[in-house]
């Protein structure tokens, strides 16, 4: 009797959540996104500019940096949330030991919010490909401004990496083209910058 009522708690919560994602896809600023909201699951309350996601397995030390524009590519956007999340050094999103919440979406995941200069910046490790290496390697990344839904944008991909496709060179990246130059620098860490639009090629951002 228990366990049947904590199902259909269970079952209620999915429910909802999927009500409230699904009919209003076409009105949601980016348009629907599967697993967006993953994002809130065990956000801080309190987001700094700069954060560190801490390996679990090694790699190869990164950072990238950046300053989120408004539309007009020129005005810095403060107070911006800005999730990332990445495969590990072998290809996988391995939860963090006893991580519970947005286990899809791995260890390696971390929320910055942008400065009263639209800046962020995060240090993590570069991500491996996913094993059967049929996509590049990428952070995903998504955007919370204030008073609109979370959507995400294009992935962070690498310039260096022998599996982005040409395609994916040209396409009208959403927050602006998502691939960096990483260099090393004297301390073997890759250093790496993105600049962000808000509202670039993001569908129903008006
Ligand atoms: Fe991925």
């Amino acid at each position: 009797m228990k366990l049947s009522f904590v199902g259909l708690l269970l079952l209620g919560s999915s429910a909802l959540v999927f009500a409230s994602d699904a009919p209003d896809a076409s009105k949601r600023v980016g348009g629907g996104c599967d697993g967006c909201k993953l994002m809130l699951e065990g956000m801080p309350q309190t987001l700094a500019s700069q954060t560190i996601i801490m390996p679990v397995d090694g790699g190869e030390p990164l950072e990238v940096e950046g300053v989120i524009f408004q539309e007009d590519g020129k005005t810095p956007a403060p107070s911006v949330i800005l999730y990332v999340y990445h495969t590990d050094a072998k290809g996988f999103y391995s939860p963090a030991p006893g991580q519970t919440v947005a286990r899809r979406h791995g260890g390696l995941r971390g929320w910055m919010q942008t400065d009263a200069n639209g800046r962020y910046k995060f240090r993590t490790i570069r991500p491996a490909p996913y094993p059967n290496r049929h996509l590049p390697a990428h952070i995903h990344a998504v955007v919370k401004e204030p008073g609109k839904n979370e959507y995400y944008i294009d992935d962070f991909l690498f310039d260096d990496d022998p599996l982005l496709t040409r395609e994916k060179r040209t396409q009208d990246a959403r927050g602006g083209s998502g691939i960096v130059q990483a260099t090393r620098n004297a301390n073997g860490v890759w250093i790496a910058r993105r600049d962000l639009v808000l509202g670039r090629n993001i569908p129903h951002y008006h």
